[in-house]
């Protein structure tokens, strides 16, 4: 039997609802821009292969580990690993972890939302058609003058931040969960249509030879480091985002069945992006492995060029910025949770103040592409560390901790009697996975990269 506490901020209404919110918490930017651009830059098909074994051997063990934390707890991810030591009589120091995850979630939120304010940028681009003529040297110019102007990159992030802190300060079921249940389905379909229609319209076959062709001569520690950290930060773990959204979790819903179907849908929208964006470079001749600017710059040339390419550039924008959109939202929701419980604060107060102090984080990072352009220390930019810092550093940690946790630490009767039975080949094949590979997998992986050369910098 599932733990009988209460949760202080409500429920979801069904076990479904969890896992819309779930899968739009998980598909974001990490899924159409993140996902793309790292493949890209990192040979293809060999990434892919690895970022895939990550997230079925180690993502759903510790996505299913998250959860029933959250479900245990039924309060923010500090106060519910705080109340699980408290029962089980192990050290208080082990809600760290969530605060952990706080910070995580603040360095993050601050240069998604950057990230998500371009993508916003881009709507109101193709609506005015300032790139219905655009070639690859103006698209280029169209975002390169984007990023450099301070005052346009502060005017879309402060609009997506005020939208975020907005539904969040709603609470849970006005606010979060009326926007999954209209926002989710309307993803999924726009991603399908527009993924048919760019493989009828694209390289087809270059981009599944891309996908899936495996050059491992391409492989290095740092970008076995790059996949972990892609499938921590796609399955939006380590941050205490579906720890939270577990407190909300109905008592009878089955965990193992939810977050393995929230890992599924993730990954086929990361591999649907796949196939929505490598047609298009490929049939163009763009380039695949220029960056962060790759959906920015190089589908602008497409869908310039591409019949009705207005409908399908404004489609794909409006589906980048309401997938941004459902993941910023879990990524603020832990601190503010936090806040009204432990602080006393109410969610709006609460919610516009957590928001704020991402935001002012967030113009460090949008000012990264411009007035602090040359502010590099150890070769990295304000945006390029806070990214790094999150997705291959926090992240992995945080994995590690809550395998350790709920693997090593908490009893096999509590964690037994949240994920639904102890003696069935799931739970043991579950616990294995959880307890010797997630942690021996994360620590080699870590200690192999500049992962560690940053902590002891
Ligand atoms: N999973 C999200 C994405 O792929 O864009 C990003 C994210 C959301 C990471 C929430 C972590 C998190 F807690």
């Amino acid at each position: 039997m599932s733990s009988t506490r209460e949760s202080l901020h409500g429920l979801w209404s069904s076990r479904w609802v969890f896992i819309l919110a779930a899968a739009g918490s998980a598909v974001g930017l990490g899924n159409i821009w993140r996902f793309p651009y790292l493949t890209g830059e990192n040979g293809g098909g060999a990434f892919v292969l690895i970022y895939l074994g990550f997230v079925l051997l180690i993502g759903i063990p510790l996505m299913v580990a998250e959860t029933i934390i959250g479900r245990r707890g039924r309060r923010s991810p500090v106060n519910a690993i705080l109340l699980i030591a408290e029962e089980e009589s192990l050290s208080r120091h082990w809600s760290g972890l969530g605060l952990m995850g706080i910070i995580a979630g603040f360095l993050t939120l601050s240069f998604y939302s950057v990230v998500a304010g371009w993508s916003l940028a881009y709507v109101y681009f193709v609506l005015t058609s300032s790139f219905a003529t655009a070639n690859s040297i103006s698209s280029e110019a169209i975002f390169t003058n984007l990023i450099s102007s301070p005052l346009q990159l502060l005017f879309w992030h402060t609009l997506f931040m005020g939208s975020v802190i907005w539904i969040v300060s709603k609470g849970v079921s006005l606010g979060l969960e009326r926007a999954v249940k209209i926002l989710m389905p309307l993803l999924f379909v726009m991603l399908v249509l527009m993924t048919i229609y760019s493989l009828l319209v694209g390289d087809a076959l270059g981009a599944t030879k891309y996908l899936f062709a495996t050059d491992f001569s391409s492989l290095t520690s740092d970008v076995i480091l790059l996949a972990v950290g892609q499938a921590f930060f796609s399955l939006s773990l380590g941050m205490g985002a579906l720890m939270i959204y577990g407190s909300y979790l109905p008592h009878d819903a089955s965990i193992p069945r939810t977050c393995l179907i929230v890992g599924c849908v993730d990954t086929l929208v990361a591999l649907l992006a796949g196939f929505l964006i490598f047609p298009i470079v490929f049939a163009y001749g763009l380039e695949a492995g220029q960056g962060p600017g790759l959906v920015f710059v190089t589908l602008t040339v497409a869908f310039a060029d591409m019949p009705f390419g207005q409908v399908f550039g404004f489609t794909f924008f409006l589906l980048l910025t309401v997938a941004a959109w459902t993941s910023a939202i879990s990524l603020l929701e832990p601190v503010v949770a936090w806040s009204v419980e432990s602080k006393g604060w109410s969610r709006n107060s609460s919610s516009w103040l957590a928001g704020s102090v991402i935001w002012l984080i967030g113009i460090l990072c949008l000012l990264s592409f411009n007035e602090l352009k040359d502010f590099t220390p150890g070769g990295r930019n304000i945006f390029d560390w806070s990214e790094y810092i999150s997705a291959n550093v926090l992240l992995p940690l945080g994995g590690f901790l809550v395998a350790v946790f709920v693997g090593w630490r908490v009893s096999r009767m509590t964690i037994a009697s949240e994920f639904g039975g102890n003696s069935s080949k799931l739970f043991s094949s579950w616990l294995f996975l959880l307890k010797y590979c997630a942690p021996i997998a994360v620590a080699i992986v870590f200690l192999n990269s500049s992962g560690l050369d940053l902590l002891f910098r």
